[in-house]
């Protein structure tokens, strides 16, 4: 604890009591825990930002991924390219309209997956945006994401559980796979991580996605074809970073087949 307080000293001369005691209760800080994307070496053209304050990912040309959760906040401003938010030259992106999960049903429950039509597809070689390629139904059972599996999440939320200070630029942090076992312990989230839900992180906390990051992408870096695969959505967590209590993510390999229906049947 003390070497930590210590690397925060800069920080805390900024922050509230508030932010001091979440020092104490949980862990390390700081995405939580996490670093800014060098966007010269990471790709971040896919992620998208809507400024009422959740991420989202490029699928289609006309297709952003994001979290049910997020959908009272479809009508902010959605922009996309590079790695900050407050850059004038951001692209603009029109919601023509959004599209829930018909299993959603409220925060922290399962399948809490969205998608946001845009009014005109993107020209991604005019934008210089991109679209990431997303988990297929086999994912899961083909082994891309058992338990120990790194996975990188990307967002522009907070970098501690009481939220303050947020970023421009997007960070990111790296988490493992836990199973549902594990994750379901009475400790941890007590039997309610089903099969729509990808639980990461560590059972000391410190590493964790947080408020605002939801709707953002949860990435296998190396997938099976030697190209980022998008595997989870930023969905819930009790507080963030903490002890036992894992970030949990929309596991895109069940949600798959919503996804590509909706597409498919709004082209
Ligand atoms: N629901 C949050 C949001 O709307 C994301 C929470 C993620 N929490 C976590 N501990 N990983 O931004």
């Amino acid at each position: 604890m003390r070497r930590f307080i210590a690397l925060l000293a800069p920080l805390l001369i900024t922050a509230s009591i508030a932010q001091a005691n979440i020092l104490n209760d949980t862990v390390k800080p700081m995405i939580v825990g996490g670093k800014e994307v060098d966007p010269d070496v990471t790709d971040v053209s896919y992620i998208v930002h809507f400024s009422g304050g959740c991420g989202g990912s490029i699928i289609g040309d006309k297709w952003i991924l994001t979290a049910a959760h997020c959908s009272s906040i479809f009508r902010t401003p959605l922009t996309g390219g590079g790695s900050d938010i407050y850059a004038p030259s951001r692209v603009k992106l029109k919601v023509k309209r959004g599209h829930i999960h018909p299993d959603y049903k409220d925060r922290a429950s399962s399948s809490d997956y969205a998608l946001v039509e845009l009014e005109t597809p993107i020209d991604f070689a005019a934008t210089g945006l991109s679209k990431i390629e997303i988990a297929d139904a086999n994912f899961e059972k083909d082994g891309f994401i058992d338990p120990g599996t790194m996975l990188t999440v990307y967002g522009w939320g907070a970098m501690n559980e009481s939220g303050f200070p947020n970023p421009d630029r997007i960070r990111y942090v790296d988490v493992p796979v836990v199973s549902r076992e594990v994750a379901n312990s009475r400790q941890a989230y007590n039997g309610k991580i089903d099969a729509t839900m990808i639980p990461a992180g560590y059972a000391e906390g410190g590493l964790d996605s947080c408020q605002g990051d939801s709707g953002g992408p949860l990435v296998l870096k190396d997938g099976p074809h030697g190209y980022p695969v998008q595997v989870g959505i930023v969905s819930w967590g009790h507080g963030c970073a903490r002890k036992n209590k894992y970030g949990v993510y929309s596991n895109i390999a069940v949600g798959v087949e919503w996804i590509q229906k909706v597409m498919r049947e709004n082209p």
